[in-house]
């Protein structure tokens, strides 16, 4: 069957594990998807870098506008990161008619009800599981497996790098900034790494998980965000004295008055199965009204933990690309008129 094809924008971390994962593993997900997935088109600032990975599969490019407006792309892939020409670019593809991958949490809790709003106009998917906790198939839980629920909480440790900050602090008793310095060589931190520690990064998550779980816009500047900055060994190891663990915590509750949206870091007894999560991992808790207490445990960063949401978007986005259009079932996109606003 005739290939879908893609364009890739941006290989860094998360771009070159999407390459090698859909390399090792393409019978797999040739048969998964009902038709191989191609990457067409890589588009990156660094061409020498870009050809040194692709290594003359693809094609490559220093014009990532090239990409969106190349006719032969059915599916754009944003890896770029940042929300100045991310937006651009994912709003040119849609408008193109093109379908897009992003694992862009920033893009989306600031910009994603203009996006939706677009994708929904022009009949496009606009997929995003990995733009929370990284290869945990959170969205897909919140949006399928849990369907039948009404969500009450989600609290989750969604920033790998402060938790793998805090971990390093605990064990080895490293300071915060040789903590953090460790995270950037392990490519887990954001370009700004500010975003990490100061809570932004799992707000941009947090905000995402919340409009999906309770049907509302992305409302990221309602939420309160404090980080770890302010955090020292001492903190921690007073708590662990008194029988806790510090993580950074994003909350999002479904109250009488609204809905809450709140990141900071909390004391957590040890006992608690979230207190153990440590290093880069990820863990999300889920109360549904049917379900009760759910919990979703993995690597929330790092290249190919996220490559595998990258590309299990890819799978569904070809799935319902290929099947008939009256038959489509665009539940990967945003539905713009199925949001309620709840005051946050
Ligand atoms: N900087 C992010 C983190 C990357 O540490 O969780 C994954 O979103």
């Amino acid at each position: 069957m005739k290939p879908i094809n893609v364009g890739l924008l941006g290989i860094g971390t998360v771009g070159g594990g999407t390459f090698t994962v859909l390399s090792r593993n393409q019978e797999e997900i040739t048969r998964r998807a009902g038709r191989p997935i191609r990457i067409a088109t890589v588009a990156d600032r660094n061409t020498e870098l870009a050809n040194k990975i692709v290594d003359g599969k693809a094609k490559v490019t220093a014009d990532a506008f090239e990409v969106v407006r190349d006719p032969e792309i059915d599916i754009v892939v944003e890896l770029i990161g940042g929300y100045g020409i991310a937006r651009e670019l994912v709003l040119e593809a849609i408008a193109n008619g093109k379908h897009v991958v992003t694992a862009n949490k920033a893009l989306l809790a600031l910009h994603g009800n203009e996006i939706f709003a677009a994708a929904q106009k022009k009949g496009v998917m606009v997929a995003f599981e990995a733009a929370v906790a990284g290869g945990i198939p959170i969205i897909k839980a919140l949006r399928e497996g849990l369907t039948a629920n009404r969500i009450e909480w989600i609290a989750g440790i969604i920033n790998g790098t402060t938790n793998y900050i805090l971990s390093e602090m605990r064990d080895k008793g490293l300071s915060f900034d040789t903590a953090l310095k460790a995270a950037q060589a392990l490519g887990y931190a954001e370009a700004d790494p500010t975003f990490d520690i100061e809570g932004v990064d799992a707000a941009h998550k947090l905000t995402i998980m919340s409009a999906i779980a309770f049907g509302i816009p992305m409302q990221f500047e309602k939420a309160h965000v404090e980080g770890i900055s302010q955090l020292t060994r001492e903190d921690i190891a007073y708590a662990e004295e008194l029988g806790y663990r510090i993580k950074l915590l994003g909350i999002t509750r479904h109250t009488a008055r609204g809905v809450e949206l709140r990141v900071h870091p909390t004391l957590i007894p040890a006992r608690r199965l979230i207190a153990s999560v440590e290093g880069v991992m990820n863990a999300v808790l889920v109360k549904g009204d049917a379900v009760g207490h759910t919990l979703y445990y993995g690597r929330g960063a790092g290249a190919e933990p996220t490559a595998s949401a990258v590309v299990a978007d890819l799978v569904d986005v070809t799935r319902m690309h290929t099947a008939d259009p009256e038959h489509r079932v665009p539940h990967l996109a945003f539905q713009a008129d199925q949001l309620v606003d709840i005051p946050v």
